[in-house]
């Protein structure tokens, strides 16, 4: 066969240079020389596709075998040149240090752990779901049925294996009711996918919090005093709130909750479209839909739910206007939060 005496060849070839290489410089050529993408050893596999089914197997048993031969070579040969490295270099003990610099905490964990915070001081406790789920957890579970409208107002990754990018951190809640019996008194935060348009306002991915709390006889007014307690604390015991009837699938009645953000400036006017309210969270009363869902005893238990964006809730704290300042990693703009 051709090509063993090719695998021969460069193998003798390869030993050859081995043997004249000087420094770590001529050592890296020559690996790249024989082991890169475009090396001659990636170059014989491609010779592989015109091989008899007999030959193909014993071919590819040698090529590996070289492949590992020269691979060791090299790995041993660096071993030698470091070790002579660290006998020849002199260590001036008296040089000052190399100056680490500290990282920061990023906006939005920091948000997330304030609003955990909030939330822990009054007995909840974090829970997490997969960014990767299926259709049932995202969707059914939340009485959003395929083919609903509802499937609208969140465009979706499918992936081919026919489960989702979560599109909001409400999957949370069905698993952790379908681990768990009530009393439930969970938030859950997380990275959540969206198929939308990548703007000053959105972006493919971003951050939200959930907030399930389930028990006997809870009401609509609980609902409202934790939520006007988790904006007080979050912007001031003098926020204004107001609650707006929505829609949600997975709650009813649903709502909306709004800060009053005023007027004071251009930016204020921006970013409320001139009316000073500033849509924050969605909310309502779990559906007892979604109780039958995860075997929950829709007579005896209710329950709220709350899902919270924290990229605008980081927006508004830290005056940041462009959401995708969030996802860039630059340093210029993190190391702003110290
Ligand atoms: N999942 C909703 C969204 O992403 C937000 C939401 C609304 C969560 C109401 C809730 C809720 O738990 O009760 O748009």
């Amino acid at each position: 066969m051709l090509i063993l005496n090719k695998i021969k060849e460069i193998k003798d070839e390869f030993n050859l240079e081995l043997s004249n290489v000087k420094n770590i410089q001529e050592l890296d050529t020559l690996k790249n020389k024989y082991l890169s993408r475009k090396g001659l050893v990636a170059s014989l596999f491609t010779m592989m596709g015109t091989l008899s089914s007999q030959d193909r197997p014993i071919a590819g048993n040698e090529l590996n075998n070289l492949k590992k031969y020269l691979n060791d070579k090299i790995s041993s040969h660096i071993l030698i040149q470091s070790s002579e490295i660290k006998i020849s270099t002199k260590i001036d003990y008296t040089l000052p240090g190399a100056n680490l610099k500290n990282g920061t905490v990023h906006p939005l964990t920091k948000t997330v752990l304030m609003i955990e915070d909030i939330f822990q001081k009054i007995g909840f406790s974090i829970a997490y779901g997969p960014e990767i789920d299926s259709d049932f957890y995202n969707f059914e579970a939340l009485n959003i049925p395929r083919h609903h409208p509802a499937r609208d107002m969140q465009d979706t990754f499918y992936l081919n294996d026919g489960n989702v990018l979560r599109t909001h951190t409400s999957n949370s809640q069905i698993h952790f009711m379908m681990d768990n019996e009530p009393p439930v008194r969970i938030i859950a935060p997380g990275r959540v996918y969206r198929n939308e348009d990548v703007s000053v306002r959105s972006y493919c991915l971003f951050h939200q919090i959930e907030g399930l709390y389930v028990d006997k006889n809870v009401s609509f007014s609980d609902l409202k005093s934790v939520l006007n307690y988790f904006a007080r604390e979050l912007f001031g015991n003098d926020v204004k709130t107001r609650f707006r009837p929505s829609y949600f699938p997975f709650t009813e009645p649903s709502a909306e909750m709004d800060v009053y953000w005023g007027l004071n400036s251009e930016s204020d006017k921006r970013i409320t479209k001139g009316t000073g309210w500033l849509e924050i969270l969605g909310c309502g009363m779990v559906d007892p839909e979604v109780f039958k869902n995860v075997k929950y005893d829709h007579s005896l238990y209710s329950g709220y739910a709350f899902g919270v964006g924290i990229e605008r809730i980081a927006m508004l704290l830290y005056g940041v206007e462009d959401i995708r300042e969030f996802y860039k990693g630059d340093t210029r703009f993190l190391g702003q939060f110290r």
